[in-house]
């Protein structure tokens, strides 16, 4: 991996350099780049612009690792909130939300995180819309798989993600292509050791195409999350010569990047949803996007300059 890359991600983790990041003069522009805001309001509002162009959007109120059940249950109530007036406001058709499982009490048990997520779940089902868990570092892959597949017992709707960077990956997609299953495609975005992932950019892309075969060959509903447009060419090229309709499938990309080619896709017929995070919890989320791309990086090194 490229060491900027590395050194940012691992910068994601520390709380000296999210104290200087935040307090950098700058960083609310930077932030309000990718994401919606800090209120429901804010949230809402996106959601409103969105589907007034004909595209769909998943609500990630932010916030991860969390050091106590309060602040998992303080999320809970976020989450529970948002479905609740996606539902009275009649948006909940075009707009389901994410969750981080860490935000939800993970690491203070499996069991924890699991109620709390069966909570969301049950919420978003009486609002008539989804829920897709995030897929966060490694360490919580197996965990992650393991509580969505107690949740699809009762909701089998609710989405998952893999991240085709994981050299397990290929095989967790051959087991999740089946009937009805919602799976997110995504290359991955935190830093992993090379046993667990690939480390070059082409390895990662070769896996990411050979996961979306197994995806659009089986009977689920595959969800492609990239902005990579010869990966977005080759889906949309590997979606046809797999018979697949558009609905059938989707894609998806993050608030605030590659917004014309968001258009482009809807306006050919494509159902394009967007992952809108909005709240106060931004630094993880922020660091992850600086990482992807290096032009977003001066930013982060203007700030430990500062120091
Ligand atoms: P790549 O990084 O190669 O980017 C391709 C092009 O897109 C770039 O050349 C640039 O033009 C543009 N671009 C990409 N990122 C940019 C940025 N930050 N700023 C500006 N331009 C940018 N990851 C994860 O580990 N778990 C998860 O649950 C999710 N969930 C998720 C949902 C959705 C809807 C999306 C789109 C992505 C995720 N991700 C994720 C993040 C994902 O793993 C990955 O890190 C990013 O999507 C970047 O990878 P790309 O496929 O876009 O390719």
């Amino acid at each position: 991996m490229n060491p900027l890359r590395s050194l940012i991600l691992a910068a994601a983790g520390n709380e000296v350099i999210r104290q200087v990041v935040s307090a950098t003069p700058g960083s609310r522009d930077l932030v309000r780049r990718f994401v919606a805001g800090e209120t429901g309001d804010d949230a809402v509002a996106a959601v409103r612009e969105l589907a007034a162009s004909g595209l769909h959007a998943t609500l990630d109120h932010l916030g991860e690792d969390v050091h106590g059940r309060a602040h998992a249950e303080k999320n809970v109530q976020a989450n529970l909130r948002m479905l609740d007036r996606l539902h009275s406001e009649g948006l909940s058709g075009r707009v389901e939300v994410s969750v981080k499982l860490s935000s939800l009490g993970l690491r203070l048990g499996e069991k924890l995180a699991l109620d709390n997520a069966w909570r969301v779940c049950a919420a978003a089902e009486q609002c008539a819309t989804t829920v897709t868990l995030d897929m966060e570092d490694h360490t919580t892959t197996d965990a992650t798989l393991r509580v969505l597949a107690e949740l699809r017992h009762t909701w089998p709707s609710t989405g998952g993600v893999l991240q085709a960077y994981l050299r397990r990956t290929e095989d967790d997609a051959a087991a999740l292509a089946a009937e009805g299953a919602r799976v997110r495609l995504c290359k991955g975005a935190y830093a992993e050791p090379v046993n667990v992932a690939f480390d070059h950019a082409h390895a990662v892309d070769r896996s990411y195409v050979r996961c979306a075969n197994t995806l659009l060959a089986g009977r689920g509903y595959p969800m492609f999350a990239t902005h990579d447009p010869r990966l977005v060419e080759i889906v949309g090229e590997r979606a046809r010569w797999y018979g697949r309709e558009p609905g059938s499938y989707e894609f998806q990309m993050l608030y605030g990047i590659r917004p014309e080619e968001q258009l482009r896709l809807a306006t050919n017929g494509e159902t394009v949803r967007i992952y809108v995070p909005y709240g106060d919890q931004w630094y993880g989320y922020l660091m992850r996007r600086l990482a992807e791309r290096p032009a977003n990086t001066a930013f982060f090194l203007r700030a430990l300059a500062s120091r």
